[in-house]
């Protein structure tokens, strides 16, 4: 189940204060100044209330990648209530079903697969790109960043793009749990929204069960009825899916086009040679991490950087500040396309749970990114970037900018 809540509870926990007035919490413009305190005190940090963040490179990665933590609590410990909120399937399991569920969504992500979907990536982003340039003022957001992973994990899956618009209403509204839920009615939201995206997963399994296509949901379908996992799991695995496509690589095209245009000779080093677009990508990962911070339990006893450990013991891994601790990435607070080690960020996790979806995330940013150097050299920013009241996610969701003169 999900861990929701998370970024409230360590926000509330840091400061003492009320959560709902915590959504607005100033320091979520700018986490970095928040981290670099945080690593200041070491490793680790504890709040008044208990509760416990890593914050450097070498703890986080720990903590991540040990075989001595796990998503969930050490059972039989059950999960507190604030926690249970939406199933996101094997994001949220220990092994052993971690590893079963896993291992079946995996050929979804194969380097066969990925090679077909990058044609397909292509024509979409080109596709985006013909709409925006006819204007040449345009939101990169809702425009392009978040239009284009949204096609490409419905296609993927196989959600007819008929079915498109309602899918997407309810992704968003789903979504936001990932961040943590606000009040009973925003829970009570999510808990329709996921039960309107059961409907709509189920009538799709049922139509492929029937015509099976080359989509990931005839594969999962197919797993399902040989009885590799049973109905409801083969439905939080399509919600995980779905929602892992709509929530993340929006946020490395939106986050990445900022830093690009904020560093404006980083842009022009792209423009001048599109292909340092792969670099690009883990540099944007690296610096402005989509996915800020998740948690691990330990699960056995041990010692993290001389922090003794308790079976139970629950710590937030500040991912986004192990991207930018000093004693792993040198001058981490510069932006530099060409950094040699940016890729050993943190920003897909580590170990076990080792974002899946990693290789379909690298292909669309660095499609975007070069696309956008390619066709649209002189980009600029046209307003200020709206924020999304989000914590876990770094995201925006606006960001006005013209194609300038062609
Ligand atoms: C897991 C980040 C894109 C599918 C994760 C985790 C992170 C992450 C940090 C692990 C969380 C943890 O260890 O607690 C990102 C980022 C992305 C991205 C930054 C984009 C830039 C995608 C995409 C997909 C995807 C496009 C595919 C649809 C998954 C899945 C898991 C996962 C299935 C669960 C893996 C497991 O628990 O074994 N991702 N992700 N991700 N991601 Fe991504």
């Amino acid at each position: 189940r999900l861990r929701a809540a998370h970024g409230l509870s360590w926000l509330t926990a840091q400061t003492g204060d009320h959560p709902s007035r915590l959504l607005h919490y100033p320091w979520r413009d700018n986490p970095y100044p928040t981290y670099r305190r945080l690593r200041a005190q070491g490793p680790f940090a504890t709040s008044r209330l208990g509760f416990r963040t890593a914050h450097t490179y070498e703890a986080v990665s720990t903590l991540l990648r040990g075989r001595e933590f796990g998503v969930r609590p050490p059972t039989p410990t059950p999960l507190p209530e604030q926690f249970e909120v939406l199933d996101l399937s094997f994001l949220v399991l220990d092994a052993p079903d971690h590893t079963r569920l896993r291992a079946l969504a995996r050929p979804a992500f194969s380097p066969r697969r990925m090679a077909g979907y990058r044609t397909e990536i292509e024509k979409t982003t080109h596709e985006l790109l013909d709409a925006a340039l006819a204007r040449r003022d345009f939101d990169l957001m809702r425009d392009f960043a978040q239009p284009l992973p949204i096609a490409v994990i419905s296609r993927l899956l196989g959600v007819p793009e008929a079915d498109d618009e309602q899918f997407v209403r309810i992704g968003y509204a789903i979504g936001g749990a990932l961040d943590g839920v606000r009040s009973a009615s925003h829970l009570r939201r999510i808990d329709e929204a996921a039960a309107e995206l059961d409907v709509l997963f189920g009538r799709l399994m049922a139509e492929r069960r029937a015509d099976p296509r080359e989509d990931v949901i005839s594969a999962l379908v197919a797993e399902s009825d040989g009885g590799a996992l049973t109905p409801a799991e083969l439905r939080t695995m399509c919600r995980l899916l779905l929602l892992a496509g709509f929530e993340t690589t929006v946020n490395l095209i939106g986050n990445g086009v900022m830093a690009l245009l904020r560093h404006r000779e980083q842009w022009e080093r792209l423009v001048d040679d599109p292909g340092l677009a792969p670099g690009a990508v883990e540099e944007v990962l690296r610096f402005d991490s989509p996915v800020q911070m998740t948690t691990r339990w330990a699960h056995t006893e041990t010692t993290v950087q001389g922090r003794p450990m308790r079976p139970g013991d629950y710590t937030m891994c500040l991912i986004g500040s192990a991207n930018r601790d000093p004693d792993r990435f040198s001058d981490p607070d510069r932006f530099d396309i060409t950094r040699e080690d940016a890729s050993d960020h943190l920003s897909f996790s580590g170990g076990a749970h080792y974002c899946l979806g990693a290789p379909l995330a690298r292909l669309e940013g660095e499609i975007a990114l070069r696309a956008l150097a390619e066709r649209l050299p002189r980009l600029r920013p046209a307003g200020t970037p709206t924020r999304r009241g989000t914590t876990v996610v770094r995201s925006l969701s606006g960001f006005p900018v013209t194609a300038g003169s062609l």
